[in-house]
């Protein structure tokens, strides 16, 4: 059986304007809910060891929650997922500034970011199998960025439990792009219990340490020795409260690991594994970093699916991405695209159970 997708009304935004959820299902279990609004991935529900379903992503039951939202849950990250320094970079000679919306620094695209679009929404055609596709214009000059950029991301779920997100870019003037996927997770389903049980294992040797409004130093540090050292499975509350002074920046893990191997290629960058339900998550990306967040942030003052409050840690994030500030770091792999030029990027997140 080939996977299917369906599509019903998600909510209307304030304007009026209807926002439509996409369900994409395969026949092992996995279901998929997308929202046009910011290409939320809403719910991933998987199976535990003994196939029971559970949804592993936090977010919220309505439109409404997503539109309030600050904390990018599920949310696709544009133009720039992470920091810029003070919200400023020169291309080609030429100064901008982007709004400041995090401290001193540009987060994850600006407060109009990605995340707040309302993407133009289609099923992919059968023969590319269950899946949406989501298509932006974002104009010249939209949250400071040059060039009018045109996006296109797709989500598709696999019959071997793979949600594989593409996304593409041109622009049609020099500009930055660096593209993620916000989701965090929570393996055990229970989005009351914290993350810390979870066991991760990420394919890095180096991180990009940061200063204390987390923007890099320029620096490409050994994980070896430090709590940054994930090369074998090591749960996230082993080491998040350890004394080191990168957690205390960002009160626990919130850094970009450099992943090994070869910028482009698809190549696995982490692996969790919940050990009460046995479910297992795979990321696989053609990015050369990624963000490993621990939901430090979280404070229980969101309320979410449910009813239910997420508190400290209760969900993590593996953004799939270009250093933070590359713009500013020429030592970095470079997010300038150029008219002419496409922007390609894939993620996949595998799921399974041990
Ligand atoms: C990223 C950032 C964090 C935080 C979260 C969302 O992971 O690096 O500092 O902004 O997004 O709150």
């Amino acid at each position: 059986m080939t996977g299917e997708v369906t599509r019903e009304e998600f909510g209307r935004l304030p304007g009026g304007e209807a926002v439509e959820l996409f369900t994409l299902r395969n026949a092992a279990g996995v279901e998929v809910r997308v929202a046009g609004f910011g290409g939320v991935v809403v719910s991933l529900r998987v199976p535990d060891r003994d196939g029971r379903p559970g949804d592993v992503v936090l977010g919220y039951d309505d439109l409404a929650g997503y539109v309030g939202d600050d904390a990018y849950l599920g949310a696709l990250i544009g133009r720039y997922g992470n920091r810029i320094a003070r919200g400023r970079f020169t291309l080609d000679g030429r100064e901008y500034q982007l709004p400041v919306n995090n401290g001193p620094n540009h987060l994850h695209g600006g407060p109009r970011g990605f995340h707040k679009a309302v993407w133009r929404a289609e099923p992919l055609p059968s023969t590319e199998g269950a899946g949406v596709a989501l298509a932006y214009t974002s104009p010249d000059g939209e949250e400071g960025y040059p060039g009018t950029l045109e996006v296109r991301v797709t989500y598709r779920l696999t019959e071997a439990s793979e949600l594989v997100v593409d996304y593409a870019a041109t622009t049609d003037a020099p500009t930055h792009v660096n593209l993620t996927q916000h989701s965090y997770f929570n393996l055990t389903a229970d989005p009351t219990r914290s993350v810390l049980e979870h066991e991760v294992e990420l394919a890095a040797d180096h991180l990009t340490p940061v200063d204390d409004t987390l923007i890099p130093t320029g620096e490409i540090a050994p994980v070896e020795g430090t709590p940054f050292d994930f090369r074998r499975p090591t749960p996230i509350g082993e080491r998040v409260d350890a004394p080191h002074p990168q957690l205390a920046h960002a009160g626990g893990y919130d850094h970009n690991l450099v992943l090994r191997g070869e910028a482009g290629e698809l190549k696995l960058a982490a692996r969790v594994r919940e050990p009460g339900s046995g479910r297992v998550l795979e990321l696989y990306t053609t990015e050369p970093g990624v963000q490993f967040y621990s939901g430090n942030f979280l404070d229980g003052s969101i309320v979410g699916k449910g009813g239910a409050r997420y508190g400290h840690r209760s969900g993590f994030c593996l953004e799939p991405q270009h250093f933070p500030d590359s713009p500013n770091r020429l030592a970095f792999p470079s997010t300038v695209l150029r008219p002419g030029e496409r922007y390609a990027s894939r993620s996949v997140y595998r799921f399974g159970v041990e």
